[in-house]
């Protein structure tokens, strides 16, 4: 049987999942279960090349250990590196040497994940995630075959009772943040544009990303975001010794769905091949209640909370804080009933028992965080 070609350009490879989703990508060329260049759009940072960034992110002492046994230079015979932002006005230029590539996938991973219900952060939003999206469509569109768009299972809002995969028949939304807004939006205009253009399009949708738990190294995340970051507020404030009253707004059946980024980046690298999956969300069916809410602040180490169900104003200056910065994002996250998840399809495809006990090792993973000092990679 001959090995099929997929030439793959992806985004968003130096963020937690991106970079998983490389991983991912490299394993199935080394192998041999497929040939074809992986292309990075990576933007340069300060003191650092597009391309220092690619060789940081697959050569550090936490990739997984399936690519240990490779060397850098193995590893990079896979790779192209396109020093550019997929917001860029030069993408069409820059990507035009791969017009010719054929049998071209895009994976769009990339995206700014700010959850704050400000002016700035619409707007931040909306340049990134729907037009930089858009700019990133019509730079491959003339050789591209099917389009992988990474969404939120949070882009259909607020919802109730059991949700499936298919948020395009949803009519009514009730959004938290204008992440979840402009996801939807872009969703929406993908799904017109690939219609229009016959392209196939895959919207994978995850939910919360927590660190590695199928790869050893385990727990692993290469940046500490979303509920990583409202574990860093509380463990900043105690290593600044601060230890105050802060009450947190908690609905008491308040469900988390997460996941682990392995698991997420295998679902993409198994889904992004194949034809017949259109929507899917990367989730379990059931979140974790109010009791690992409480055990990550246990981990953490502030015991100086309570979980409240109304909000109230602030009692003392850094409960203002956490009132202003972290409950407006994933605060937010905390304050409804729980809803369930179908995710019959995922499961069809990835295997009946394949998503990873999280509810076992969530103390873990968060003392792996706490243990890192939430730094990142970067
Ligand atoms: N993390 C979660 O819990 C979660 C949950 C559901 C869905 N998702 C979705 O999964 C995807 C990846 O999220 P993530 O958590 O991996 O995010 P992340 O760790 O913050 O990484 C974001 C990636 O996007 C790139 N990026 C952001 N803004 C950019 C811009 N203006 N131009 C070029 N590159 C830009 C970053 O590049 P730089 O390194 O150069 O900044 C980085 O590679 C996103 O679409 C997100 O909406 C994430």
């Amino acid at each position: 049987m001959s090995i099929p070609t997929r030439n793959v350009i992806l985004t968003g490879c130096t963020g937690i999942v991106g970079s998983h989703v490389l991983y991912e990508l490299l394993k199935e060329r080394i192998s041999k279960n497929c040939l074809g260049k992986i292309i990075l759009l990576v933007r340069k940072r300060e003191g650092d090349s597009a391309m220092q960034r690619v060789e940081r992110f697959i050569s550090h002492e936490y990739i997984p250990s399936f690519l240990k046994a490779y060397s850098l230079n193995q590893l990079m015979e896979w790779i192209e590196v396109i020093d550019i932002s997929f917001e860029s006005n030069e993408l069409a230029n820059a990507l035009h040497p791969y017009s010719k590539i054929g049998d071209c996938h895009v994976i769009h991973v990339a995206a700014t994940t700010d959850l704050r219900s400000t002016e700035k952060a619409y707007d931040q939003n909306l340049k990134t995630n729907y037009q930089g999206t858009l700019n990133l469509f019509r730079a491959c569109q003339s050789f591209t075959s099917r389009f992988t768009y990474i969404s939120t299972v949070y882009s259909c809002g607020v919802k109730q009772g059991t949700l499936n995969d298919e948020y395009s028949k949803i009519e009514n939304f009730s959004f938290r943040n204008p992440y979840e807004e402009i996801k939807q939006k872009t969703e929406r205009e993908l799904f017109q544009i690939c219609n229009e253009r016959d392209i196939e399009l895959q919207i994978l949708r995850p939910g919360v990303v927590l660190g590695r738990l199928i790869d050893e190294p385990k727990y692993y995340v290469p940046k500490y975001n979303v509920i990583y970051a409202f574990a860093g507020f509380f463990f900043k404030l105690l290593s600044q010794r601060i230890d105050v009253p802060i009450d947190i707004v908690i609905h008491p059946n308040a469900h988390m769905h997460m996941i682990s980024v392995d698991y997420v980046a295998k679902t993409i690298a198994k889904v992004y091949s194949m034809s017949n999956v259109t929507e899917l969300n990367i989730i379990p069916s059931k979140g974790l209640g109010k009791k690992y809410t409480a055990m990550l602040l246990d981990v953490i180490g502030y015991k100086n909370y309570n979980f409240v169900s109304e909000p109230h104003p602030p009692r003392n200056e850094v409960e203002g804080m956490y009132q202003m910065k972290v409950a407006p994002s994933f605060g937010t996250y905390l304050m409804e009933d729980e809803y369930l998840f179908d995710n019959s399809r995922l499961l069809e495809i990835m295997g009946e028992d394949s998503i990873p006990d999280l509810a076992k090792e969530y103390r873990a993973m968060i003392q792996f965080a706490k243990d890192q000092m939430f730094k990142g990679l970067e």
